[in-house]
């Protein structure tokens, strides 16, 4: 048997297929397109531009497959984007994205009307801008005659479930992103939906990841070339796909990703959660263990938006290769990674980028070098955080566009001060997504036994000394930054 995984992203949609030792038998991403930003912080897109690239990334699969091979589908997705549906499940405006950060004034209000600790307790996280209830509180405020047709909310890889089966399901990790969900108990916490008059039934049924929500319906099998009835498993928000997918799975194992945004993911036996809120509490996609999370927004973006628009026309490896003839710590030169604001460890939606050490001495490859290692500074911060909890930290597995340069790997195990592993033919949240799919279909007993049998080390990659000394020092300066430049960002920050 075979096994479809689906991983709706923010730069598009990708379909992996694997068989039961984890071979890769097809894959095909279909880009989305890019998300609009009608104002700054704002982040839209619309949900049926996602199920166009859903399917048409499954058809380029089944061009070297036959649909009565494929077992099961499961997901992964972006996390805590919006979608709003009407009674006849029309989307009813484009969907809030999780790195949208126009709802700091529905945070302040969800925290001042239940209380910080208390949030804490019933959520596990605090108020942040990018997860889901803001996002239907600042649309009910802001856009009332459209709250008033909403019938349902849906995370982005339910719309697309939705739009497979016909069904109306989440699982466990992507709602734990909400901040309507009661992460310990894995479930809707009634106490929050009543607090903001959030009626139940806008909201889908939760499954854990491994569960099957429904089979793949006649119309959806038409327009993607599935077989009517392939069995259709709940998955997960990408962090703990991506997690399933690089055998991510125990208590102290603990990866590191790069993408669009940042992700530093532990996994723990029970719910751990950090009272300050510096980083986030959710649910793993295995029934029973949970883990925690620190965010960085703009990860992958800041390389992207770097190129993009100083980059002067070179290739991401033009431009890796030119940084990696800098030495360690760049000369001095320090990328404070906020261009959409931060999660961690700052929570602040109005925290700005910055370079800063410039000389006149500096160059475009040393800009670049910078940005590698504050980034990869601002992912050690979250470790820092995790450590501070007194999280066991076994070993740190690197995924993402960041595990696919030799020069981020190298900067990563000098900043971490620790040796990272690789592992081998990383295919990211759509794998994990995959093997979701195949614990659903019987094919293994448990998500344990899925990675053990599927997901090898590739690469152990042992930090520098003179390096791990050099980025020690530009870290110490880093971490003094965000508070010593935060009076002008809130200069910079108001609005006219
Ligand atoms: C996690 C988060 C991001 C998105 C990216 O909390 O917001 O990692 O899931 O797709």
């Amino acid at each position: 048997m075979k096994f479809l995984g689906i991983d709706v992203g923010t730069g598009g949609s990708r379909a992996v297929v694997i068989d039961e030792n984890g071979k890769i038998c097809a894959s095909a991403t279909v880009e989305h397109q890019a998300f609009a930003s009608p104002a700054i912080g704002w982040a839209e897109q619309a949900p049926d531009d996602w199920w166009r690239a859903v399917t048409a990334a499954i058809r380029q699969v089944l061009q070297t497959l036959r649909a009565e091979e494929i077992g099961a589908v499961s997901f992964s997705g972006q996390m805590h984007g919006s979608v709003f549906l009407d009674e006849a499940d029309k989307v009813l405006r484009p969907a809030l994205l999780w790195c949208d950060q126009r709802t700091e004034k529905q945070c302040t209000e969800i925290t001042a009307k239940i209380g910080s600790e208390r949030l804490i307790e019933l959520v596990s996280n605090p108020a942040i801008t990018g997860f889901t209830l803001p996002k239907l509180l600042w649309v009910r405020e802001n856009e009332p005659e459209i709250w008033a047709k909403v019938k349902s909310i849906l995370l982005p890889k339910d719309y697309v479930r939705l739009k497979l089966s016909g069904d109306r399901a989440s699982d466990v990790a992507d709602s734990s992103g909400t901040l309507l969900f009661d992460v310990q108990n894995r479930r809707w916490s009634g106490e929050m939906l009543s607090a903001f008059e959030i009626d139940k039934s806008f909201l889908p049924r939760v499954f854990e990841s491994i569960e099957i929500t429904g089979k793949v319906s006649a119309a959806a099998a038409n327009e993607t070339g599935l077989r009517a009835g392939t069995l259709v498993g709940a998955g997960a928000g990408d962090n703990a796909a991506g997690a399933i997918g690089m055998g991510i799975v125990k208590p102290g194992t603990v990866s590191a990703t790069i993408g669009t945004s940042g992700v530093v993911f532990a996994v723990t036996d029970a719910p751990k959660i950090d009272l300050k809120g510096r980083i986030h509490t959710l649910c793993h996609a295995i029934p029973d263990r949970w883990h925690n999370t620190g965010v960085t927004l703009a990860a992958g973006l800041s390389l992207k938006w770097f190129r993009e628009n100083f980059g002067a026309g070179k290739s991401y490896d033009e431009l890796v290769d030119e940084a990696a003839k800098v030495s360690a710590g760049a000369d001095g030169a320090i990328w404070l990674p906020y261009l959409m604001g931060e999660r961690t460890p700052h929570l602040d939606a109005m925290a700005r980028a910055a370079f800063v050490g410039l000389t006149a001495s500096h160059t475009k490859a040393h800009l670049t070098r910078a940005v590698l290692e504050g980034v990869a500074f601002s992912l050690r911060d979250s470790f820092e955080i995790f450590k501070e909890l007194g999280a066991e930290i076994s070993s740190i597995r690197l995924g993402g566009g960041g595990a696919k340069s030799a020069l981020w790997r190298q900067i990563q195990a000098d900043v971490y001060a620790s040796t990272v592993e690789t592992i081998e033919a990383e295919e990211g949240a759509a794998f994990g997504a995959a093997l979701l799919a195949g614990v659903g279909a019987g094919a293994w007993s448990s998500v344990d036994e899925a990675c053990a049998k599927t997901i090898r080390v590739a690469e152990r990659i042992a930090p520098k000394i003179e390096s791990v000394e050099k980025l020690n020092r530009n870290y110490e300066a880093y971490q003094l930054l965000y508070a010593a430049l935060h009076p002008a960002m809130k200069i910079i920050g108001e609005k006219d």
